[in-house]
């Protein structure tokens, strides 16, 4: 065990501040160190090569993409560059930058980024062969993973989907499990033992795995042992719960499974009549108590059509090759929706007067480009900003371009077309602004 040196969860530092809520709260379980870099995100320290070293988690994510290009490369005896990478659909404009740069640095290109939750409706739809010509075929896909929970409702016809709505919980996922059980027996072993894990890393990792490991059993069986030999203080432990206990002790995080299936459906503006098929993947989901949740809310039994560890990296390989000329794969449409909206702000004319427009509303379609017409006499600044980030504890604004100098005549104001795009990869850039001569 090299647990200073085992980074993990990588996806939960990438594009986030060190000082973002979230991040502090991860940062006390993570067992490998971290601190604040000079431009405020974190620094992950290894013992690389024999030596201190610090890394971003974007040059970590390039490690572990160029370790894949390696593999792929490998198996295929081929060069590897064209790819799709699968990445959460609450991911941000930063975020989404973050992997951008990663695969670059990889020496990959990516297609596209793609939604695991799209990811997962293609893998799903593309050799369905019973899809309807004219209704639509809902299907709801609750993916519980290890960090996060992501809701999506697909509508299906004949050669294509439309992603008519997704919702997640960033912040809710299998380990939310772990470390319930954690919490409970570090608690019972202080009590019963006088030993505290919570002073000892090792044993605080060696707690953790084990207490994971007595959820799966859990899955499956009624009541579950745990022991761990020499745990601490040359003590060994015993412990001992039930299924119905584990569901107490986790209460807290079970009530939580309902809000991102209700926003999902109320999103997609359906009601559960309307929900043919419910599937679920991602292995945190295989907890009994979420399944009954599921279960009850959309009245009917999920199904497990798909291989929950394989379908996020099936849909984006079907999507690499859709997007790529060198494969021949069968016609299927995927419209992707995009999870936030996006708005444009700008100084009005007497220059306090900040004005905004909604450039993307929520469920805007990937890729897309509008055209803005604005009337100035002299460069001004325009932001590219979320209209509510709520939910995501991220500052609001994503980033600003200046447009300008240009030439007016004689004092009269200039007619510009300022392009925004949605780029296929989920973030937003104002492409390009042309003086309109006959403004
Ligand atoms: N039999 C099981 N019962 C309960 N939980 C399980 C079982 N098998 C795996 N898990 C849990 O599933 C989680 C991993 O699921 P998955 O592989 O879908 O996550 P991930 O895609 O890596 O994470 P995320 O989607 O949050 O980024 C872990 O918390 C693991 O403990
Ligand atoms: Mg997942």
């Amino acid at each position: 065990m090299n647990p200073k040196n085992s980074i993990s969860q990588i996806k939960r530092l990438l594009g986030r501040k060190y000082s973002d809520p979230e991040v502090q709260r991860d940062l006390a379980s993570f067992p490998f160190r971290v601190t604040e870099g000079p431009d405020g995100f974190p620094l992950v320290h290894v013992r690389y090569l024999g030596e201190e070293r610090t890394f971003t988690s974007t040059q970590l994510l390039a490690m572990v993409l160029s370790n894949l290009k390696g593999i792929a490369e490998g198996n295929l005896n081929a060069a590897v560059v064209d790819c799709c990478i699968g990445i959460p659909v609450y991911f941000t404009d930063l975020q989404r930058r973050a992997v951008l740069d990663a695969a670059t640095i990889a020496g990959l290109q990516p297609l596209r980024l793609f939604h695991e939750t799209t990811a997962t409706a293609l893998a799903y739809g593309i050799y369905k062969t019973d899809l309807p010509e004219n209704d639509q075929l809902n299907v709801a896909f609750v993916d519980v993973g290890h960090a996060s929970m992501q809701v999506s409702v697909v509508g299906y016809k004949k050669g294509q989907l439309k992603m008519l709505s997704h919702t997640y919980d960033q912040s809710l996922g299998g380990r939310d499990f772990d470390e319930a059980l954690f919490k409970h027996f570090a608690a019972k072993f202080k009590e019963e033992y006088k030993i505290d894990v919570y002073q000892n890393a090792r044993a605080c990792i060696r707690l953790r795995v084990a207490c994971e490991k007595l959820k799966k059993v859990l899955s499956a069986n009624p009541e579950a042992p745990l022991n761990i030999e020499c745990l601490m203080d040359e003590k060994d432990v015993r412990g001992f719960i039930k299924r119905e206990e584990f569901e107490q002790i986790s209460a807290s995080v079970l009530e939580r499974v309902k809000g991102p299936l209700e926003k999902a459906l109320a999103e997609a503006g359906l009601t559960t009549e309307n929900v043919h098929f419910v599937e679920v993947v991602g292995s945190g989901s295989r907890v009994p108590a979420i399944i009954k949740i599921i279960t009850d809310f959309f009245g009917k039994e999920p199904r497990r059509t798909m291989n929950a560890s394989e379908c996020v990296a099936r849909g984006c390989a079907l999507q690499c090759a859709i997007l790529s000329p060198t494969f021949k794969v069968r016609e299927f449409q995927v419209n992707d929706g995009f999870p936030f909206s996006i708005a444009l702000s700008w100084n009005g004319d007497s220059q306090n007067t900040p004005q905004q427009t909604l450039v993307f509303p929520k469920g805007n379609a990937i890729p897309s480009t509008k055209v803005l017409t604005f009337f100035k006499s002299s460069t001004f600044e325009v932001d590219v900003l979320y209209v509510d980030p709520n939910g995501l504890q991220i500052p609001q604004k994503i980033s600003t371009y200046t447009i300008g100098p240009f030439q007016t005549s004689k004092g009269e104001k200039a007619k510009l077309k300022v392009k925004v795009r949605l780029n296929i990869h989920g973030t937003v850039t104002v492409d390009s602004a042309i003086v309109n001569a006959g403004g």
